[in-house]
Order: structure tokens, then sequence, then C-alpha cells
């Protein structure tokens, strides 16, 4: 099974990723923790992501399509083990680029999980995380910025997976805990795909 989490910066991609981990053993791929742990080795990666990461603005697309292919294609037990994309596909290109990727490996994208909230809510997670996190995009104006590359850009995708029967809404306002219950709910009856 290959998994879209999806949802504004701040949701709670990351948070819910790790609880789909443990109860579906599924492949990690955060495209943001792959793009910081390349800023903080200093790789040429690295430094072209820290120039927009930093401003709040996406990788462009050619790029980030690059790298998620590249890294799809070196790791074969990626693939036999299914997947949770979280902070990729951004863009309706990146949507459109990993259907096909991976159907050139026999598969697709089985379930969205859209984490719907409130935007005063993201704000305040994310300035709350931003007192430790040490994230460059963790301060108000880069999270006012994000937020509005996320609608402009990111939004779109909603009706582009409502459109191929894969979104699933989830209000990501509440517990960690109770919103986990409502997505495994949401995806039980696909836990059989593959
Ligand atoms: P990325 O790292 O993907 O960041 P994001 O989408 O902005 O989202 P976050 O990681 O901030 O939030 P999240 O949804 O994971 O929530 P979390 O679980 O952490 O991307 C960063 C940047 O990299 C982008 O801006 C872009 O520049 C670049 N990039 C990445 N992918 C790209 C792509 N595909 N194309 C182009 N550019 C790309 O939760 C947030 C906080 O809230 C945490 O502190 C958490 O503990 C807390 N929390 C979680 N759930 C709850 C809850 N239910 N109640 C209370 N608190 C909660
Ligand atoms: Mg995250």
């Amino acid at each position: 099974m290959n998994i879209v989490i999806f949802g504004a910066p701040g949701s709670g991609k990351g948070t819910q990723s790790e609880r789909l981990i443990d109860q579906y053993g599924l492949h990690h791929i955060s495209t943001g923790e792959l793009l910081r742990d390349h800023i903080s080795r200093g790789t040429e990666l690295g430094k072209v992501a820290d120039r927009y990461i930093s401003k709040g603005l996406l990788i462009p697309d050619d790029l980030m399509i690059d790298v998620l292919s590249d890294l799809f294609e070196s790791k074969p037990e990626i693939r036999e083990k299914g997947v949770i994309f979280d902070g990729f596909p951004r863009t309706i290109p990146q949507a459109e680029a990993l259907a096909k990727m991976l159907e050139g490996y026999g598969t697709a994208v089985h379930a969205v999980v859209g984490l719907e909230v409130e935007e005063e809510e993201l704000v305040r997670r994310m300035l709350e995380r931003g007192k430790t996190s040490g994230r460059a995009d963790d301060n108000l104006e880069t999270i006012k910025k994000r937020l509005d590359v996320y609608h402009n850009q990111t939004s779109p995708l909603r009706d582009y997976y409502m459109a191929c029967g894969t979104y699933h809404a989830i209000n990501g306002n509440g517990t960690v805990d109770a919103i986990f219950g409502d997505i495994r709910a949401s995806l039980d009856p696909h836990k059989d795909k593959k």
C-alpha cells in the first residue's frame, strides 16, 4: 500500500506518519526531512534547498521530482514495503510525476490522507515547535509565506485526488490519538491492496 499524507504546514503529517509506520510497516519518505538532512550535511542539493526553505518557498518541481525518482530507483526495499509520502507531492506536476513513476513499477497511490486543520491552530503549532526545533522556517514571517504557498500551489491537489477517488478527508484538529483513530478507520478497507 502506498499512502500520501497531505495537508498544510503544521497539519500533523510527520506526527501521523510515525503512527502509520508502526501500524502498517510502511517506509517513510519525507521530502522536508530529506532536504533538511542535505542542508545539515552541506551537500550541493542542501545548498540549493536552503535558499528556498528559509524563504518558505517550494523547491523547483524538476529538482524535487528527480530527487524522489533517484531515491525510489536506488532502493528496491522501499518499493517492496510500500511508502508513506509525506510532503510530496506538493504541486500538480509533482502528483502527475508520482503517478507515472509508480505506474512504471506496477503500483499506484492507493490512498491520500488529507489532514484538515484550522489555520489558527496551524500557526499555533508551528510557533510552539519553533521554540525548540531550530527549523529555519518556523518563524511567523516564514510560516505566513508557507501557508500562502500551500493555498496557491498545494491545496489544488485536494481536488485532484478527489477526482481520482483516493482522497480521505480527516479532521486534523483534536488529539493525536483521536486523529489517528479516524485515519485507521478510513484506511482499513485499503489495507490488503498492493
Ligand atoms: P516539510 O518539512 O514537508 O514541512 P511542512 O509541509 O511545512 O510541514 P511541517 O513538517 O511543518 O508540519 P507537519 O504537517 O509534518 O506537522 P507535524 O507533524 O510536524 O517541508 C519544509 C519545506 O521543504 C517546504 O516549505 C519546502 O521549502 C521544502 N519542500 C518539502 N517538500 C517539498 C516538495 N515536495 N516540493 C518542493 N519543496 C518541498 O506537526 C507540527 C507540530 O504540531 C509539531 O510540533 C507536532 O508535535 C504538533 N502536533 C501534531 N499533531 C498535533 C495535534 N493533533 N495536536 C497538537 N499538536 C500537534
Ligand atoms: Mg513534517
